[in-house]
């Protein structure tokens, strides 16, 4: 659904992947290169409505779809637009925005196209406006348990599922005047214990949790001490006195009555939680648990 360019076309075509082609030009380089395709080869057309970011406008679509000018080597399986304020406050700017999706959806159905796959909306779309849905939905954010809209919406039942865990690697005691981590941010004030985890920023441990977040382990909160680094990050265990290697510790989730979230994260770090959710590096290993 991002952008697409021409470079990406054999890998497409490989995998046959169906693309969102989202302006004219694109349309015509996809169109002759699959023109020796046996079967016209699908895509989705994007609209702009409101997003100001990717998608054809109405002029745009009326061109590509009018006169028999949609290439034969494509088939339009789907149409789709973006949605950019389903959790804001007010609800105008998306009815607007749907008021002229629908206009979309006629320009094509009226140039005698029948297309399978119609979608506008996000998170947002799914639970706040049940005019968005048309034939699927687009969720991101609430497939990890949260939402951002505002408290008006009555917001069906999520429960954040994402959790991030490391483990205690080394421990180590740090003498009253002696600093830990780069740059010398934090020196202790009496023997301090500390723990090293091998998470850092790298990762999407944000530099900014630096002497201001938390982790839990043993089922409580450890403050972060000194600057988070690359690969690394120290927190103060002083408190936990059996804390040991190899010890869990949560960086986002829950441990025993307590629980990190991502909205915690985002809020110490002066941002949203899609931002710490999507953040979490490649070298994580992910695992998918059925409940
Ligand atoms: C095209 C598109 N559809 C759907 C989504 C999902 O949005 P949300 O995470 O708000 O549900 C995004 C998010 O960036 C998007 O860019």
């Amino acid at each position: 659904m991002g952008a697409l360019f021409q470079e990406q076309f054999a890998d497409l075509f490989a995998h046959q992947l169906t693309p969102v082609v989202s302006d004219p030009s694109t349309l015509s380089t996809l169109a002759q290169a699959a023109a020796s395709f046996p079967t016209p080869y699908p895509i989705h057309l994007k609209v702009e409505t409101g997003m100001g970011r990717l998608g054809l406008t109405q002029e745009e679509l009326a061109g590509v779809i009018g006169s028999h000018r949609f290439p034969n080597s494509l088939q339009l399986e789907g149409l789709m637009t973006h949605l950019a304020d389903t959790d804001g406050p007010a609800t105008d700017a998306t009815q607007q925005q749907l008021a002229q999706f629908n206009e979309a959806i006629k320009i094509v159905t009226s140039g005698g196209f029948r297309v399978p796959l119609i979608h506008a909306a996000n998170s947002g779309g799914t639970v706040r406006f049940p005019e968005a849905h048309f034939s699927l939905v687009r969720p991101g954010l609430m497939l990890y348990g949260y939402h951002t809209l505002p408290s008006s919406v009555v917001v069906p039942d999520l429960k954040p599922v994402l959790s991030l865990r490391t483990c205690i690697a080394q421990l180590r005691i740090v003498q009253p005047g002696r600093s830990v981590s780069y740059n010398r941010t934090f020196t202790a004030k009496r023997p301090t214990r500390i723990a090293i985890l091998p998470i850092g920023y790298a990762d999407g441990l944000s530099r900014r949790l630096s002497n201001r977040g938390y982790v839990l382990i043993r089922g409580q909160r450890a403050p972060i001490a000194g600057l988070v680094c690359m690969d690394m990050v120290m927190v103060d265990v002083t408190h936990l006195s059996g804390a040991s290697v190899g010890d869990e510790a949560v960086i986002i989730g829950r441990q025993g009555e307590e629980q990190i979230t991502a909205n915690d994260i985002a809020e110490w770090t002066g941002t949203i939680s899609y931002e710490v959710l999507c953040s979490i590096g490649p070298r994580i290993p992910r695992q998918y648990h059925s409940s």
